[in-house]
This record gives C-alpha cells, sequence and structure tokens, in this order.
C-alpha cells in the first residue's frame, strides 16, 4: 500500500466547496464532504450509470446528490434522522408544476400572530421573539400543504432560513449562543425557496433517470443482500471527534418531534473499553458489512481523520487499512489530504495527525 501526500484534496474532504454548489448547498452541514471529491473518485474508478453506489454514513446526501445529477443510481444510510431527511428533500422528484405554483402561493402567505409559542429555554435564547414568531407561523403555513415532498420542500428551506436567522453558532462541537443582529426569518425564507426552486429547475436530464434511496439505519448492521454494490464512499464519524448530539440541538428540538439521537457514540461507544478500542470494534463491523455488500473488485473510499488525545495520537487510517485487509479487502493508496498537530492543554503538542482517503479494494 502506497501513502502518498495529496494537497490537491485538502479543501475536497471538507463541506465547503458545496457552499457554492446547488442543492448541496439548501443545508449546511460541516461534517460533510464536498461533491467535488465524489466526482473526482466516480471518474477516477470508471462509475457508470448503469452502477449502484452505496454511502451508509450518507449525512445531508453529498454522494447520492452528486450520483443522481450524473444519471447514477445511489444508495445511502444514516443514523441520525435530520440527516436523512436532509438527504431525502435534496434527492426527490419533484412535480414542478405543482412545486412552482406553491413557492407562488407561499411568497404572498401574510404573517399572522400565532396564538401559542414553544416553551422550551434553549430556543428562547436562541432566538428574538419576533424569529420565533415568524418560524411558527411558516410551520403552520407549511403543513397545511397536502404533497408530502413539497411539504419537506419547504421544511428544509424554513430549517436552513430559521437557523440563518438564529444567535446559535457552531463552535468545533458544540452550539454556542452569539446575539447579534440578524435578518427577519421571512425574508430569508422567501429568497431560499426561490433559489431551491430555481436550482431544482436546471438539472438535467440525468436527474430524472436516476434514483437515490435514503434509509435510516446503523452501518454496522446493513440490511441489504450480499453483493449489491459496485462503488462505496464514505465518511464515519472520526474518532475522538463530533460530538452531533449537541450541535444540531436547535434543528431538533423546534422542527422535529423526536428525541436527539445519540449519534457520536454510534461509533465507537463509550463504555469502560478504551475510546479507540471501542471504535475500532465498531468501525471492523462496518467494514464486514461493507465487505459483504460490494460486488467483487468494487472499491471502497473511506475519507477519515486522525484520533487526537492527550498522551497519544493515533493513526486512523493504516489502522483501519490493516484491519480490512484483515477481512479481505485490498487496501491501495491512503491520500494524505491535511496534517495538523494534535496538542495537549492548546501549546504542548502530542503528535501530527491527519485526515486522509482511503482506498481499498474487494
Ligand atoms: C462525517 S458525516 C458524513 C457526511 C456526508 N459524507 C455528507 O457529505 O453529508 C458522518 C455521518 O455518519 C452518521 N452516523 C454516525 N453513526 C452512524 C452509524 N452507526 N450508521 C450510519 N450512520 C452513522 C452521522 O449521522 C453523520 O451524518
Amino acid at each position: 500500500m502506497r501513502i502518498i501526500e495529496a494537497p490537491e484534496f485538502k479543501k475536497l474532504v471538507t463541506f465547503i466547496p458545496n457552499k457554492k454548489e446547488p442543492i448541496h448547498n439548501w443545508f449546511y452541514y460541516k461534517e460533510g464532504f464536498s461533491k467535488l471529491l465524489v466526482d473526482y473518485f466516480i471518474d477516477a474508478f470508471n462509475i457508470k450509470k448503469d452502477n449502484i453506489v452505496f454511502d451508509p454514513f450518507c449525512g445531508v446526501g453529498t454522494t447520492l446528490v452528486t450520483c443522481k445529477q450524473r444519471g447514477i443510481n445511489s444508495v445511502g444510510i444514516d443514523v441520525s434522522p435530520l440527516a436523512c431527511f436532509v438527504s431525502n428533500v435534496k434527492t426527490r422528484n419533484y412535480d414542478i408544476k405543482l412545486l412552482e405554483n406553491t413557492v407562488k402561493e407561499a411568497l404572498k402567505w401574510k404573517f399572522e400572530k400565532p396564538k401559542e409559542l414553544p416553551k422550551n429555554k434553549w430556543i428562547e435564547k436562541a432566538f428574538s421573539k419576533y424569529a420565533i414568531e415568524d418560524i411558527v407561523f411558516y410551520k403552520t403555513k407549511i403543513n397545511e400543504i397536502e404533497d408530502n415532498d413539497i411539504k419537506n420542500f419547504l421544511y428544509l428551506a424554513l430549517i436552513d432560513s430559521a437557523m440563518k436567522c438564529s444567535y446559535v453558532y457552531k463552535d468545533g462541537a458544540i452550539a454556542k449562543i452569539f446575539k447579534r443582529p440578524v435578518p427577519p426569518v421571512g425574508k430569508i425564507f422567501k429568497y431560499k425557496i426561490r433559489k431551491m426552486l430555481k436550482d431544482i429547475k436546471m438539472q438535467k436530464e440525468d436527474w430524472y433517470k436516476s434514483k437515490a434511496e435514503v434509509y435510516l439505519g446503523d452501518a454496522r448492521n446493513i440490511e441489504f443482500s450480499d453483493c449489491s454494490f459496485d462503488f462505496v464512499i464514505i465518511s464515519p464519524p472520526y474518532l475522538n471527534k463530533i460530538e452531533y448530539t449537541s450541535i444540531y440541538k436547535t434543528e431538533f428540538s423546534l422542527f422535529f418531534d423526536f428525541p436527539e439521537t445519540k449519534l457520536r457514540s454510534y461509533i465507537g461507544e463509550k463504555t469502560d473499553k478504551d475510546i479507540a478500542e471501542a471504535y475500532f470494534e465498531d468501525m471492523n463491523k462496518v467494514l464486514n458489512e461493507l465487505y459483504r455488500v460490494c460486488k467483487e473488485n468494487a472499491y471502497l473510499i473511506i475519507v477519515i481523520g486522525g484520533g487526537c488525545f492527550p498522551d497519544k495520537v493515533v493513526l486512523v487510517d493504516e489502522i483501519l487499512a490493516e484491519n480490512a485487509k484483515q477481512i479481505g479487502f485490498k487496501p491501495e493508496k491512503i491520500f494524505i489530504a491535511r496534517k495538523s498537530w494534535c496538542t495537549r492543554a492548546r501549546t504542548i503538542k502530542v503528535g501530527q495527525i491527519r485526515e486522509s482517503i482511503l482506498i481499498l479494494k474487494k
């Protein structure tokens, strides 16, 4: 296996390039990778329109949307209902006429002061009173829409708009409050639905020729039969990195009835075991499942970051490559996209960690 410095992937392993991409930018997901990365590997491995691409950590659907834009069928799984919701909304085939008419109607909605507001201490801190009133008004109007796909489309626009008009900012793994001037929800929402409609209307024939399926599920236990997929691209949670639980608590408490999921804990549950040990145990279950559902000669691309601890760094890419080899995969390459220092007490260097792309072949 070759380990190659590849700074050309530095931006591509982040969500940042997606901010400029139609559909991909409907919801900002800090943990995501970029459409350009998926495009790169689809081209590099010559993935064809009759292939099926799989991403069992699909997040907000970067892999699925990219495939659909290229006319390739894909399947995504994620354990987070929020991520599945976003992936679903981004990959539906909308009835354009109906969508256009509904958007036109929504642009004419006249604000009425809601009778009741949510009683939640976090929400009261996260928004101005005017913003909460606007959000509740739009939620009520959206709920009256009959067509489920279109209802969800507008709902996603409202979630993203609400967050842009909130005092919340996401600092690493924690959502914090920072009071500042924010625009009115109505203005942002109207701009957003116009833009989303435009994005959908500009999709070409390929978009309608392919299908993306999204399932709420667990990558450690994949409910697909053996040899189902031609190509897999994933970015699992990083070791000891993001605690997804609290970052999205605003979205969860305002827009979803279900409680937030303990996401980070799904890969590498904190038990009495060492956290790294628990992490690799779970990742082994994922690799075993992926080996089973991949077709012969299929490639598996894993975007992954190293583990940073007060007393050690963990080279996750090399350990995963070794574990995958035990399972039967052939590790071909590791591209090092970026390196950073792991520090203790902010200044004491423990060692270098890296974010990399591991290429495995069944
Ligand atoms: C790094 S993000 C992937 C983002 C995705 N590549 C994108 O561009 O949107 C990891 C995702 O794994 C999901 N996840 C965590 N544990 C999981 C599990 N056991 N099974 C499936 N998904 C899981 C999280 O909800 C999160 O969306």
